[in-house]
């Protein structure tokens, strides 16, 4: 299957599926799903968190409910980029914490032989950079916002001797157009949303010869609705928002116990007290209210309606059942988590479905492109490479 045949195939499962995934779970009192709803009510919290954590048993846990799931798994399947790692002086490694390391051992073994002068994009202290110097790229330019990240960066690099320089930008608002040149490798690792799109736009404007990149954070520095990049996702039914983008970034990871326990009680307490504002004011949608110290999940029921009673401005009355909206919490939790799990059926393919935008853009622009895992799932969930040359 070609890229574009893959990204058809996607688009008109998801648009067809849409109403499993295109919603938001604390708009709802109940599940939105008649014929799934049986199903979903007979699961235990337990069978939900394990559910959840499970890609594939999710996949099959819903195939006989929804139509053209039984695809769905073969059509978010990616090549395996076969690498092998690159073994690094202890030196180099200094200061980079375990998981991390290795997730860019395998993204710089995936990239191959470096033989371009490189451009690292959105750098941070540029810990890829300094493995691609140390791998014989030429060169290495680092752009990064932040200085102090920058300075870091340098001053490793000069203590290692490894060729490698920083510019300080902001990559969306100065223009740093001339550091794109033809031949190079434009690297970008974990670049957030516009950060990223601006990375390829500039690099084919510049006709760039190699441009590899992991794109995350599909959402972030974008207009709420989503602008498709590629010809063929611009023609697609679909429309795409914010809360659609972050459901790509769903996938579970593990939580301490106890980090978990306080997550439960948090949503509880919110969906309790969203309740209890519906109960007062009349309102129908859910209102967030916004992120505190999670000691206050530690308090009472009480003391969290009065926290966030005066955040939205709201009087209480005096005669609050406070177990009654207490319960009311629980209860909408239990919703809300099955309604999350539908949802992240869709998950990775709604990220398949940007990464191929990305890549039939970059196609559209004359290049030669694959698409890769680089690295295992548990390293990092953003494991996506696209890698992209100008033919010769
Ligand atoms: C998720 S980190 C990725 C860092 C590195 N590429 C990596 O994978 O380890 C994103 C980096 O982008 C930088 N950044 C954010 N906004 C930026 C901007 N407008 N211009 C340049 N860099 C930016 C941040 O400071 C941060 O260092």
């Amino acid at each position: 299957m070609t890229l574009a045949e893959q990204f058809t195939a996607l688009d008109d499962f998801l648009f067809s599926t849409r109403q499993y995934w295109q919603c938001t779970a604390f708009d709802y009192d109940e599940l939105p799903w008649p014929t799934l709803e049986p199903i979903l009510a007979a699961l235990t919290d337990e069978q939900v968190a394990e559910l959840d954590s499970d890609q594939d048993a999710l996949y099959r846990f819903f195939t006989p409910y929804i139509t053209g799931l039984e695809n769905l798994a073969g059509l978010c399947t990616l090549v395996t980029a076969q690498v092998k790692r690159t073994e690094y002086p202890f030196w180099l490694s200094n200061g980079i914490k375990g998981r991390k390391f290795e997730q860019l051992q395998d993204f710089v073994a995936a990239l191959g032989e470096q033989t371009k002068p490189v451009l690292e994009w959105c750098a941070g202290k540029g810990h890829l950079g300094r493995m691609l110097a140390f791998n014989q790229a030429p060169s290495v330019h680092s752009i990064e916002l932040q200085q102090h990240l920058c300075d870091q960066g340098q001053h490793s690099a000069q203590q290692q001797g490894l060729a490698m320089r920083f510019s300080q930008a902001d990559v969306l608002k100065d223009d740093v157009s001339n550091h794109f040149t033809q031949q190079q490798h434009a690297v970008a690792l974990h670049a957030c949303g516009a950060l990223h799109q601006s990375f390829m736009q500039q690099a084919c404007n510049a006709q760039t010869k190699q441009i590899s990149l992991s794109p995350c954070c599909y959402h972030l520095f974008t207009d709420d609705v989503y602008i498709a990049m590629s010809e063929r996702a611009k023609r697609s039914e679909l429309k795409l928002r914010h809360r659609d983008l972050k459901l790509a970034l769903q996938e579970t990871v593990t939580a301490p116990s106890r980090v978990a326990k306080v997550r439960k009680t948090e949503v509880e307490w919110r969906l309790g007290f969203d309740a209890m504002r519906k109960a007062i004011t009349g309102s129908t949608s859910y209102v967030s209210v916004p992120s505190v110290n999670k000691a206050v999940f530690s308090d009472s029921f009480k003391a969290f309606c009065a926290w966030a009673a005066e955040k939205k401005s709201l009087e209480l009355p005096q005669d609050i059942d406070y177990e009654y909206f207490l319960q009311k919490g629980k209860i909408r939790k239990k919703v809300t988590e099955r309604i999350e799990l539908v949802r992240h059926v869709f998950r990775r393919a709604i990220e398949v479905w940007l990464v191929l935008d990305r890549a039939l853009y970059l196609q559209q622009q004359g290049y030669q492109v694959t698409v890769k895992t680089f690295c295992e799932k548990q390293l990092t969930p953003r494991n996506i490479l696209i890698q992209a040359h100008l033919p010769l």
